[in-house]
């Protein structure tokens, strides 16, 4: 079997796996957006928790990508989906300043516009340029916040919401959970979302199937259950840890172009031998 060793390892690079929750949380954002185009005087927001490596921000650009493809050619200068890292430390104006960037809007120099002003200037901005949802990865970093008591930021959050008739949707850690949970006006307005780890299922075989069908022909497969056991176990479902170990273990036998003689006992060592690489301590 012949590999084209360039044009294998750019494929490797770019190995997307489809998630299995990524069907529901699609579905999710999209009905968030149409509730809040039809109910615009109640607007929806979301929280979407996980642990680091889960998956979350990779899935959430997916979202946006995709949806810059269906968005082609409407309006021009609207953007139905602004996607950002929360800045750190967090401080409301900080968000402001971080929205108009987005939008290239240049504002005057913090020091001579006031902080309803700039708020004031973003919602408008924000109406001209038809955002209908702005993500906000990180959203953890609000619990760092420079602008005092957690309910505070969390109802200026709110307030934008609303006044600029925006959906929030909440990227982060569990910390987040606990800023909406604890109040019953944010629990109703911003539920919470949860992406797990894998378990070892069928979820996770077609995972694992999902990436073999961009890289085929290989002499293994990974959603074999010998090696979707060992993925599983040295990862420890975790995509984040999963992917650079497939990725680093494919791209060491590429690279000593062994593929021929590669045996599933061959690729399980390379595997350990690229979680030792990674420094993978689990
Ligand atoms: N569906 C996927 N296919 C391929 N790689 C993925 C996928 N989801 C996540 N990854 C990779 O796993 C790593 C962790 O994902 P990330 O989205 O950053 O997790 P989180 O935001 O939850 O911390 C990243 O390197 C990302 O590229
Ligand atoms: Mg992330």
């Amino acid at each position: 079997m012949a590999f084209e060793s360039s044009e294998f390892l750019n494929r490797l690079a770019t190995l997307e796996g489809i998630h299995p929750q990524q069907k529901r949380l699609f579905d999710r954002i999209d009905a968030l957006r149409w509730n809040n185009s039809i109910n615009q005087n109640w607007t929806q927001n979301m929280v979407l928790v996980g642990e680091s490596g889960v998956g979350k921000t990779h899935l959430i650009r997916k979202y946006v990508s995709d949806s810059k493809l269906d968005h082609a050619g409407t309006k021009e200068g609207s953007v139905p989906i602004l996607y950002l890292h929360s800045p750190l430390p967090f401080s409301l104006q900080a968000l402001y300043l971080s929205i108009n960037e987005s939008l290239h809007n240049t504002v005057p120099k913090t020091s001579r516009l006031s902080f309803l002003d700039l708020q004031r200037e973003t919602i408008s901005l924000l109406a001209a340029r038809d955002v209908a949802m702005i993500i906000l990865d990180d959203a953890h970093n609000i619990g760092m916040s420079r602008n005092g008591p957690m309910f505070k930021v969390m109802d200026s959050m709110k307030h934008l919401s609303e006044t600029a008739n925006v959906a929030l949707v909440l990227v982060g850690l569990e910390e987040i959970r606990g800023m909406v949970e604890g109040n019953c006006q944010y629990a109703r307005r911003f539920p919470v979302l949860e992406l797990h780890r894998f378990e070892l299922d069928e979820d996770f075989v077609e995972f694992l199937h999902s990436l073999e069908e961009q890289i085929s022909p290989l002499p293994v497969n990974l959603s074999n259950k010998k090696l979707a056991g060992v993925l599983y176990s040295l990862s420890e479902g975790l995509i984040g840890t999963l992917m650079p170990l497939i990725q680093l273990a494919l791209r060491k036998m590429s690279l000593e172009n062994s593929f021929e003689r590669l045996t599933l006992d061959h690729f399980v060592h390379t595997l350990l031998d690229a979680k030792e690489a990674l420094c993978i301590r689990q």
